[in-house]
């Protein structure tokens, strides 16, 4: 599959050569010397998903862009900056971060993803304060018209109730339609905790 003409930019990587950037439940990250990166698979459920995710949307801000796809292996943009969570912690929940991510929801919108959804530590946030997604998931396969687990990542940093206010001042219409979701569902999460 994929094999028949196959060739590649990158045939003599050194992984030695290379930063560990970090790895997942999926693969391994590093950063190639030519400022790349790869992220090589262990295991392959979702590695094509996140191919063919990282193509549809290409041409989004908030995409890294992707260079090559191989037999369990893909290239892409490097992404600078902190994941949400810990940029949270460090920096505080500003109104300027809840507009942005409110854009970034707009986007899967555009992008006609079916799940309005990401996690905290998906979401990197540059040094200029741009947001860009390091690891897209199911965004065309899982049916989601909330943001659950960015609520439930949000509540563990303590600052859901800031992001509801800003977000029922920014956009009222949609504060109404996720609030009760997202309060049902940390109230569920909260008694599976207490288990
Ligand atoms: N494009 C990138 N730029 C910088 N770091 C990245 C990039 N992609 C992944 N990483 C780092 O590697 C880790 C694992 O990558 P990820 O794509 O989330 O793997 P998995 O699918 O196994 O969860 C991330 O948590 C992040 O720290
Ligand atoms: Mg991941």
């Amino acid at each position: 599959m994929g094999r028949k003409n196959y060739s590649s930019k990158y045939t003599d990587i050194d992984l030695f050569e290379c930063k560990f950037l970090g790895k997942g439940h999926n693969g391994i990250v590093y950063r190639l010397p030519d400022g790349k990166v790869i992220k090589i698979c262990y295991v392959m459920k979702d590695f094509h998903g996140e191919a063919h995710i990282l193509k549809k949307v290409r041409g989004s801000k908030y995409f890294p862009k992707l260079y090559e796809v191989g037999g369990n292996y893909m290239i892409r943009d490097y992404v600078d900056g902190l994941p949400l969570n810990k940029y949270i912690k460090k920096n505080g929940l500003s109104r300027k971060l809840v507009v942005d991510i409110l854009e970034l929801l707009k986007e899967f919108e555009r992008l006609k993803f079916i799940k309005l959804d990401i996690r905290c530590k998906d979401v990197f946030v540059e040094p200029d304060g741009r947001l860009m997604v390091i690891d897209p998931q199911k965004f065309y396969s899982k049916k989601r018209d909330f943001p659950q687990h960015l609520s439930k990542g949000l509540y563990k940093l303590g600052v859901l109730d800031d992001f509801l206010i800003i977000l029922k001042q920014e956009n009222p219409s949609l504060y109404r339609k996720w609030v009760h979701k997202i309060r049902i569902y940390i109230e569920q999460k909260k008694m599976e905790d207490d288990d």
